[in-house]
């Protein structure tokens, strides 16, 4: 099996890699990432490393880019040639039968603040993506259910938009109604994948998760800024009243659903990915001054995110009865065990708060 990730070099496409080649000792693995400033080479320096080392063919690149693209899927990337134990993988016209797209910008606030990279990437970079499957895998005829390939588009709950307290969760039915443009574009790219599914019969798979944290995620986002923040006694700037609430699902939980459904998802189906655990934000902000032994008053109140989500939470149900997947870690036990690695980690996440990071700290929170 020779597998395709995109963004690999990210949060959660890292820590997917690290899994496969664990679980899956005769799988090896093409990442195709550009490096963005979220991309980092360092989240897979122990793979690279390692055992898992051998198995593992890193490919800097544009998803947007489709002469890559296409060089990968008809097996003439110069990886191809360089590397001996890629030239016998699957047939000869088409090595990679299997896709798992992780490739994205991921950030709301950036992209309130500019959304040009947002609807590149995460737009025209999946039609890329789903066009070059298309045009090797479904040949004639729409492909059926027994088709040897699979592409898992990577989404996420924020698509369905936000609710209130009192409502329901989002269910894999439920509309479609992004606020963010973040949100937006990757709506996009759920509405492409399964125009991909419908109409060309593309054996494509979407999956919607909740809110990640775990080792490895950028300090932008929240629990690692909150726990970086706190640990060096720099402010923690939550948004407007601090009680919008988010499902954290740990990281290597979503990784385990992913797998799953990599494995035994049904084409054409749409996987909520949650783990049941609604907190507030100001509930976790207290979590994390606390856990650090740091006050209170660290946290500091700012103007709210422009268009800001109240509450995302997601019905999972369909994943659990058709794959048998749920959620292992505790939200007090993920938590735990995210603050004691960014303690141990500290000179991965103080390479990326440099003088940049604080240019755009400041853009984003002013002076706080
Ligand atoms: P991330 O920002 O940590 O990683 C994104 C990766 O994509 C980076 O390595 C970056 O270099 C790469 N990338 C960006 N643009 C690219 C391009 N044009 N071509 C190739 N590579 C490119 O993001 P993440 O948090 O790991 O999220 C991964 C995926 O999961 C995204 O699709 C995101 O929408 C989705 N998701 C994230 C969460 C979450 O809580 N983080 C939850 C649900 C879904
Ligand atoms: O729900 C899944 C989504 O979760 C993913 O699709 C996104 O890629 C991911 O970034 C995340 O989006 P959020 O906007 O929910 O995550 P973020 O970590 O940016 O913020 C979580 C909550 O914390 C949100 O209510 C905003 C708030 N927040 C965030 C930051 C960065 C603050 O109060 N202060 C902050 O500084």
């Amino acid at each position: 099996m020779l597998l395709l990730v995109t963004g690999g070099a990210g949060f959660i496409g890292s820590h997917f890699i690290r899994l496969i080649l664990k679980k899956h000792p005769t799988w090896k693995v093409i990442n195709l990432d550009k490096l963005t400033y979220s991309g980092n080479p360092e989240n897979l320096r122990d793979v690279e490393d390692g055992e898992g080392g051998k198995r593992y063919f890193f490919v800097q690149g544009d998803i947007c880019d489709a002469a890559i693209v296409e060089a990968l899927f008809s097996g003439v990337h110069p990886l191809f040639h360089a590397h001996r134990s890629l030239q016998h993988e699957g047939p000869a016209e088409c090595p990679i039968r299997t896709v798992i797209h992780f490739a994205a910008e991921s950030h709301v606030d950036r992209s309130i603040h500019d959304t040009s990279a947002f609807y590149r990437t995460n737009v025209e970079g999946t039609r890329v993506l789903v066009e070059t499957a298309r045009r090797h895998w479904v040949v004639g005829s729409p492909a059926s259910i027994e088709s040897p390939y699979r592409l898992v588009h990577v989404s996420t709950d924020e698509v369905y938009g936000s609710l209130e307290p009192h409502h329901p969760p989002f269910t894999e039915e439920s509309p479609i109604k992004p606020n963010s443009p973040y949100a937006a574009s990757k709506a996009a790219a759920d509405l492409t994948v399964l125009a991909y599914i419908h109409t060309y019969g593309l054996p494509a798979t979407l999956t919607r998760c909740g809110n990640n944290y775990g080792p490895y995620q950028h300090p932008e986002k929240f629990i690692p800024l909150f726990i970086t923040n706190a640990l060096e006694d720099k402010p923690m700037p939550m948004y407007g009243d601090g009680l919008q609430v988010r499902d954290w699902i740990y990281v290597i939980d979503h990784c385990n659903a992913l797998l799953k459904i990599l494995e035994r998802g049904k084409p054409g189906e749409v996987y909520n990915i949650g783990a049941n655990q609604e907190r507030a934000n100001r509930e976790v902000a207290e979590f994390i001054a606390q856990k650090i032994g740091k006050s209170r008053n660290l946290i500091r109140g700012v103007a709210d995110r422009s268009g800001h989500d109240r509450r995302y939470a997601l019905d999972v149900t369909k994943i659990q009865s058709a794959l048998g997947w749920k959620a292992d870690q505790s939200f007090v036990q993920g938590m735990e065990s995210t603050i004691q690695w960014y303690k141990t980690n500290h000179l991965w996440w103080k390479q990326l708060k440099n003088e940049k990071f604080w240019e755009y700290f400041k853009e984003i929170y002013g002076s706080i």
